[in-house]
């Protein structure tokens, strides 16, 4: 049970500034990620919430009190570290009672804690082996299961699985959540991953250099980003980008490069006009006859990527190149003309300078 708070939490290393201005609100039994790209201050957040570090400024919050003079283990939250560090001469059954072991539990209680976290874990026939007869993943849910076993306040996890091949990442982030889920506990979860973070968290943080750029659901993150810098960091293949100029009196956009002019409904009166970025995601393009008449674009077939399920079309309208993702096999020519549809709903509209949502999909 545990509710973990930032409050204007900065925290610099010399001039490196690791985290800079956090405020979040983690709720108990949430499973949260932090999701961004290398050094923008992941690790650095679950090091201040663990107490390895301290902040510069601010506030760390567990359960609406204050813990910034509290050590790692008053906090009583377990982490499970990318490097799971087993000990290899023990058992994973002596690896996983180790931290009560440690604590100097009673044996009973210890053994009574193992045989429940194996249970849960679906580990139970692992435990008299060594580390090294152990498989990638079998070895990450022995570490797993020893955060478990000290019935912590909160789970704290650093890129847990990235080290495992793709097959196995996805079936333990189905673990993960199941686990979490079973265990109702809170558990924060740094990847690099955008699309494990979208297939379990229940709400995620974006970072940038230190700084928090977005909360939300993953629904919210994918269909209504605050940011070009979001919009292009989720979704594969990333969101389509048309540059261009706004006129917000008359909530026109033109694109620099070919004939192409929408109306846009905006989400905030008096937005600046100017240079500014149109989106879309390559899902939301809808390809229609060449022929046919009424909106959109009339475009040219350029590339093909057949993926099974489904298939990206590489278009060039001019200079510019968009990707569109269509179901099935579709069978169009190379060089084929067709008309692309943009439709108004999922539009979104960025500032050329700050990349900030001017208007966005309703
Ligand atoms: N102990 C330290 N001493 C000096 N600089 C540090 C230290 N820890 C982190 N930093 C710096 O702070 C910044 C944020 O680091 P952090 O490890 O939090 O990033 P991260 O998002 O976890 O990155 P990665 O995805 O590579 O794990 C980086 O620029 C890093 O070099
Ligand atoms: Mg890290």
């Amino acid at each position: 049970m545990a509710k973990l708070e930032f409050i204007g939490v900065s925290k610099s290393y010399g001039r490196n500034v690791a985290v800079k201005d956090v405020d979040l609100v983690i709720a108990d039994n949430e499973f949260f990620c932090i999701f961004g790209p290398p050094s923008c201050g992941k690790t650095t957040l679950l090091r201040l919430l663990l107490g390895l570090v301290q902040p510069d400024q601010g506030e760390i919050r567990i359960n609406d009190q204050r813990v910034n003079a509290l050590g790692p283990k008053e906090r009583n939250l377990a982490m499970v570290f990318q490097n799971l560090a087993l000990f290899p001469h023990m058992t994973a059954g002596q690896n996983l009672a180790f931290p009560l072991v440690e604590r100097k539990i009673d044996k009973a209680e210890v053994a009574r804690r193992v045989a429940a976290v194996a249970e849960t874990l679906r580990i139970g026939k692992l435990l008299k082996k060594l580390p090294a007869h152990l498989s990638g993943g079998e070895r990450q849910r022995v570490a797993i299961g020893r955060a478990l076993v000290r019935e912590p306040a909160a789970f704290l996890m650093d890129e847990p699985i990235a080290a495992l091949d793709a097959r196995l990442r996805e079936e333990m982030r189905v673990e993960l959540k199941r686990l979490q889920r079973e265990l109702k506990h809170t558990l924060v979860y740094v990847t690099h991953d955008q699309e494990e973070a979208m297939s379990i968290a229940d709400r995620m943080a974006i970072l940038e250099g230190g700084m928090i750029r977005q909360v939300g659901t993953p629904d919210e993150i994918y269909n209504h980003p605050q940011s070009r810098y979001v919009a292009e960091l989720i979704g594969s293949p990333p969101m389509n980008f048309i540059k261009g100029t706004f006129d917000p009196a008359a909530r026109r956009f033109r694109a620099d490069t070919f004939g192409f002019e929408t109306t846009i409904g905006l989400s905030a009166p008096g937005v600046a006009g100017g240079v500014t970025s149109f989106a879309i995601r390559p899902e939301d393009i809808v390809i229609r006859e060449a022929a046919d008449q009424g909106s959109g674009v009339v475009a040219e077939v350029y590339e093909i990527e057949p993926l099974g399920a489904y298939a990206i079309v590489d278009v060039n309208i001019g200079e510019t190149i968009l990707k569109v993702m269509v179901p099935g096999q579709p069978s169009y020519q190379l060089r084929q003309p067709i008309r692309l549809d943009f439709p108004a709903g999922k539009c979104h509209l960025f500032d050329g300078a700050t990349g900030a949502l001017i208007a966005g999909a309703a």
